[in-house]
């Protein structure tokens, strides 16, 4: 299997879509009297499809991603706003921005699973050295309870008969591959860990995801020396990370721990 990076290089075409998720959206919201005076560190930016809303509102906006192919798409299109940085930097290393105390940091889309266990809590580490006392830290990321993957296939539209039978033949071709790849695998088992890394099926089949149990979620962010403030489904209610079972991915607003004064 080809590393992680090596994929979101080959796949830089495929990410065009620059709209926000319904959470993303609650989260502008949430903080909408601040941006103009926040100072933000957008991780994993991809070809930008947080920048291009985010870098519009806030006072400065920095932009980091690994991968080379998604930095320059992603400077091309909005690398020339006055306040915009855009650079090919690891989110393992944020040693060039100690001492910048950023007010909100996001790592989107469920980036943070592209890496192994140790780099995830390398990345969580190096986040809670550049974010501000009275940030914010917001991300997604996969749950284990996604398992067993169940790809759904879309309803075929008569209307558009073509294309919604392509869609369609493409879901049931991973539904397929899914059922394959996972033939051999004892879910149950998987599911007695708190984390592990499966193939969803993303990036035609190359990418390996981190999936962690909501509740393991917490404790990892909390011994890292953060507070959660508010759990999203996938599908944008607020969860009870604790008790939570749901598939898909979840959205995580956390920030450092508050000392009581
Ligand atoms: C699923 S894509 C999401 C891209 C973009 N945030 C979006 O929502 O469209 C994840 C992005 O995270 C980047 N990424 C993964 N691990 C990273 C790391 N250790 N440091 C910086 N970027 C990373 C990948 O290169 C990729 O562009």
């Amino acid at each position: 299997m080809n590393s992680n990076l090596q994929v979101y290089n080959n796949f830089v075409h495929e990410y065009t879509d620059y709209t926000l998720t319904p959470t993303e959206i609650n989260i502008l919201h949430r903080f909408k009297d601040n941006w103009h005076n926040t100072s933000m560190l957008d991780i994993g930016v991809g070809t930008g499809r947080t920048t291009y809303t985010f870098s519009a509102l806030v006072m400065e906006y920095h932009g980091i991603d690994y991968s080379s192919g998604m930095v320059e798409r992603c400077k091309q299109a909005l690398g020339n706003r006055a306040n915009t940085e855009i650079t090919v930097q690891d989110a393992t290393n944020l040693s060039k921005f100690y001492g910048r105390d950023f007010d909100f940091v996001m790592f989107s889309l469920n980036g943070i699973d592209s890496v192994e266990h140790e780099e995830r809590i390398q990345i969580l580490s190096e986040i809670s050295k550049v974010i501000s006392r009275e940030g914010y830290f917001f991300f997604s990321t996969h749950s284990l309870y996604s398992l067993p993957f169940s790809p759904k296939l879309p309803k075929l539209n008569f209307k558009r008969p073509l294309s919604s039978l392509y869609y369609w033949l493409k879901a049931l071709k991973r539904l397929l591959r899914t059922k394959f790849h996972y033939r051999n695998v004892d879910t149950e088992a998987v599911l007695r860990n708190d984390k592990y890394t499966l193939v969803t099926g993303d990036h035609d089949f190359q990418m390996a995801i981190y999936h962690i149990k909501p509740a393991h979620q917490v404790t990892q962010l909390e011994d890292l020396g953060f507070e959660i403030c508010t759990v999203y489904s996938q599908q944008g209610e607020v969860v009870d990370p604790k008790s939570y079972t749901g598939s898909g991915y979840m959205y995580f607003l956390c920030r450092p721990r508050q000392i009581a004064t």
